[in-house]
C-alpha cells in the first residue's frame, strides 16, 4: 500500500469512502496502526492528558509535540500523519504560526498540521498553507479553549450555536484547510456541515454523518481514565494489561519467572570458571545463611 496523501484522502471522500483516523503518540503503537490500514494518524495534543497526566492540553509544548510526532511519523509507511500545534504555538502571531508549523514538518516529520479555531485563525491557515503545508482545522469543541468555554462542553446547540460552528467550518475551508475536525457537535449539524463542505470532515462526538472518524486510542482500547459518551471500546486492553502486570508481579515475587526457558543457560560459565572468579574478584561468596527466629546465625 502507498502512503496516503492529501490527494488520496480527497479521492476517498469523493468516492464516498469513510476515512479512519486514530490519535497516536509513540512508535510501537503507530507501527501497529499503520500495518492495519488506518488512513491517518493524529499526534494530538491530547497527549497532555493521555501520556502526561495533565487535566487538559494547555501545558503541552512544541518540543514535546516534536518528540512524540517524530516517534509516530517514523512508523508510518502508509498512514498520513497530522501533528497538532500546541496551545500558544500559533495564537501570538501569523509569523509564529508559520514558524512552528514549519518546525512540525521539518522536525516531527508531519504530513500536515492541525490547529484549533474557526474564523479567528483563518489568517494563520492562509499563511501556513501558502508555505505548502497542509492544514487540518478543528472547530466545535476546541479543547485548548476549555477555560473560555467553561469546560469540555458540546458546541453548536440552538440556532446561534449551530450557525457559529457552520460559519467557522466554511471559513476554514475558504482559508485553505484540507480537512476539519468537528468535535462534540450535534450529529445533524455535523452531517449538514459535511454536505456543505468540499473538504474532509472528521468527527469525534459528532455522529455518523462525517467523512471520517477519530478517537483517542487509549479510549477505544478501554484504557481511558474518563470515558466520554462518544467513545466505543473496541477491546478491553486496559483489563488485559492489568491482569498481565498482576501475573508478572506475582511471578517475580514467587520466583517462578524467569525459568531456564528465558535464560541464556547454553552460554553459562563452567564451575571452574565460576570458582576462579569467586576466589579472585571481590568478596568470596559465603555459604547460604540460615535464618532462624531471633536473627541470623
Ligand atoms: O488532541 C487530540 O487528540 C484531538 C482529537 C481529540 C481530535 O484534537
Amino acid at each position: 500500500m502507498k502512503k496516503n496523501t492529501v490527494l488520496t484522502l480527497a479521492e476517498k471522500k469523493a468516492r464516498g469512502e469513510h476515512i479512519s483516523q486514530l490519535t497516536c503518540y509513540d512508535y510501537s503503537t503507530a507501527r501497529l496502526m499503520d500495518e492495519t490500514g488506518i488512513d491517518t494518524i493524529l499526534v494530538g495534543d491530547s497527549l497532555g492528558m493521555t501520556m502526561q497526566g495533565y487535566a487538559d492540553t494547555l501545558s503541552v509544548t512544541m518540543e514535546e509535540m516534536i518528540v512524540y510526532g517524530r516517534s509516530v511519523s517514523r512508523a508510518c509507511k502508509t498512514a498520513f500523519v497530522v501533528v497538532d500545534m500546541p496551545f500558544m504555538s500559533y495564537q501570538v502571531s501569523v509569523e509564529q504560526a508559520v514558524t512552528n508549523a514549519g518546525r512540525l514538518m521539518k522536525e516531527a516529520g508531519a504530513n500536515a498540521v492541525k490547529l484549533e479555531g474557526g474564523a479567528a485563525v483563518c489568517d494563520r491557515i492562509r499563511a501556513i498553507t501558502a508555505c505548502g503545508i497542509p492544514v487540518c482545522a478543528h472547530v466545535g469543541m476546541t479543547p485548548q479553549s476549555c477555560n473560555a468555554m467553561g469546560g469540555f462542553k458540546v458546541q453548536g446547540k440552538g440556532e446561534d450555536g449551530a450557525r457559529q460552528v457552520l460559519e467557522d467550518a466554511l471559513a476554514v475551508q475558504e482559508a485553505g484547510a484540507f480537512m476539519v475536525v468537528l468535535e462534540c457537535v450535534p450529529p445533524k449539524l455535523a452531517a449538514l456541515i459535511t454536505r456543505k463542505l468540499d473538504i474532509i470532515t472528521i468527527g469525534i462526538g459528532a455522529g455518523s454523518g462525517c467523512d471520517g472518524q477519530v478517537l483517542v486510542w487509549q479510549d477505544m482500547l478501554g484504557m481511558g481514565e474518563r470515558e466520554p459518551k462518544f467513545v466505543k471500546r473496541f477491546a478491553e486492553v486496559g483489563a488485559m494489561m492489568r491482569s498481565a502486570f498482576r501475573a508478572y508481579d506475582r511471578q517475580v515475587k514467587d520466583g517462578s519467572f524467569p525459568t531456564q526457558e528465558q535464560s541464556y543457560s547454553k552460554s553459562d560459565c563452567s564451575e571452574p570458571v565460576l570458582t576462579h572468579l569467586d576466589q579472585t574478584i571481590g568478596r568470596p561468596v559465603r555459604k547460604p545463611v540460615r535464618v532462624m527466629q531471633g536473627g541470623a546465625l
